[in-house]
């Protein structure tokens, strides 16, 4: 899979150099990079933002950079999926994550300020190739798109084959109803400043502990703990 991501913290992205999502770029199953949104100005302040029509705090960023940019990344590969990071975005879950793992390549906008000029999605919305995505990490704002990227990134590239060493584990998750939170662990020692591991996860019997660790899973989703 190709991963592009447009922002003007580039340098924002080098945690991808590590762990599980490093290996899979050395072993080539991601091919990742990031792109200077300041690259694609044309004025000799690199501007990227200018001031809301209609009034208001906070700047926007203006279309063209993006576009200029986008049509770069056009050039060499007309199939995209272009992920707009917005808090106005439709909320971003594992369903979502599981589809944008078939794409071929993912392009992240990461606006900063009051975010992009919304031209960019409608534009690019009517470019044939190109599937528009408005995605929000969640009911909460942060600082910019980097954040939520490397949120989605993550999400979507431990789902490639290849990039966990167990495969196992994303088998188990997968049998779990979306949104139903994962059962409670514990590993050795048994006791643990006077805690007990619950008892039925040391006698051996699969069939119990499989419907106990159901029961849990069910009771820590309808508590959303
Ligand atoms: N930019 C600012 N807040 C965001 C959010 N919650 N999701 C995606 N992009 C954002």
């Amino acid at each position: 899979m190709k991963i592009t991501t447009i922002s003007i913290f580039p340098e924002y992205f080098s945690p991808l150099e590590l762990s599980l999502i490093g290996k899979a770029r050395s072993q080539s199953l991601i091919d990742f990079k990031s792109i200077n949104l300041r690259d694609f100005t044309t004025d000799n302040h690199h501007s990227v933002d200018d001031t809301p029509y209609g009034g208001g705090a906070g700047m926007v960023m203006m279309a063209e950079p993006w576009g200029l940019a986008i049509d770069s990344i056009l050039e060499k590969d007309s199939e995209i999926d272009l992920i707009i990071l917005t808090p106005a975005g439709a909320k971003f879950n594992q369903k979502k994550a599981e589809k944008l793992s078939g794409a071929k390549h993912l392009v992240f906008a990461c606006g900063r300020y009051e975010g992009i000029d919304t031209r960019v999605g409608d534009y690019y919305r009517g470019v044939s190739g190109v599937r528009v995505h408005e995605i929000s990490i969640g009911d909460y704002v942060v600082n910019g798109g980097e954040v939520a990227a490397l949120v989605i990134i993550e999400a979507v590239t431990r789902l490639i084959p290849g990039v966990i060493g167990n495969p196992a584990s994303l088998d188990e998750e997968s049998h779990n109803e979306v949104g139903a939170l994962e059962y409670p662990t514990f590993t050795k020692p048994a006791i643990w400043r006077e805690i007990n591991v619950p008892e039925v996860l040391l006698s051996g019997n699969h069939g119990q502990i499989q419907k106990w660790r159901q029961e849990e899973a069910k009771r820590r989703s309808e508590l959303g703990q």
